[in-house]
């Protein structure tokens, strides 16, 4: 489900780019650590801050990234302009039908992109799919307690069935084979969390 335009405005702006930067990625490396020279997909990549973090940041030799917004898509691009297309790869894509073959990738990034997939267990599905195995999923996710708020349910448009806990969102990473065990941690008492798993079996998960 695409951001409206006040959700835009929420995370398209350089304090939403700061936090990324500067909170986000460095939990994700402590919890996850670095992807140097790895082949990674960035799934509901937005503005396209977390891709360049995840070269510039975390060392990935190659990012795909994709959004299911062509807006999106686009201020992403031309915030990456200037990298070959050997290293960064921006195009419209859904988390739930990823274009790429089984075990395609050695690393996938989520920033608050699955809480606005309805579906959510089947994201989970498409990313293990492409992972390889022992390849990691860094997780930055928005959890039911934040979602149904009040000021946010009326301000954003999100999928209100079917949300998640951070308790029941590694559950489901972990039931998919991509193991997380202590490595995740939640923020804001529980609004967020992050997190880091790997893919353990080659069999693909069932949703
Ligand atoms: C809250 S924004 C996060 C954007 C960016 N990752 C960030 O942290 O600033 C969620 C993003 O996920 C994208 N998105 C939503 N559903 C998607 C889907 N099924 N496939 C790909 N992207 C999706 C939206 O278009 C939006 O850009």
């Amino acid at each position: 489900m695409k951001m409206n335009n006040l959700e835009k405005m929420a995370m398209n702006n350089p304090f939403r780019a700061a936090i990324q930067r500067h909170v986000e990625i460095p939990l994700l490396e402590k919890l996850g650590g670095r992807l140097d020279g790895l082949n990674v997909l960035e799934v509901g990549c937005g503005q396209g801050v977390g891709t360049q973090a995840i070269i510039e940041k975390l060392g990935a030799a190659k990012v795909t990234a994709i959004d299911l917004d062509e807006d999106m898509v686009q201020r992403a691009r031309k915030r990456l302009e200037n990298y070959s297309h050997d290293r960064v790869d921006i195009k419209v894509g859904d988390i739930t039908h990823i274009d790429a073959p089984d075990e395609a990738y050695d690393a996938v990034v989520n920033f608050a992109a699955i809480h606005h997939i309805p579906d959510w267990q089947a994201a989970i599905t498409e990313i293990t799919r492409v992972l390889k195995p022992g390849g990691r999923f860094l997780f930055q996710e928005v959890t039911a307690r934040w979602i149904l708020r009040w000021p946010y349910r009326s301000l954003f448009v999100h999928p209100m069935e079917n949300r998640f806990s951070g308790a029941e969102f590694v559950a489901e990473l972990e039931r998919q084979h991509i193991i997380v065990g202590g490595h995740w941690v939640e923020k804001a008492k529980g609004d967020f969390i992050f997190g880091s798993g790997t893919k353990t079996a080659t069999q693909h998960a069932t949703a």
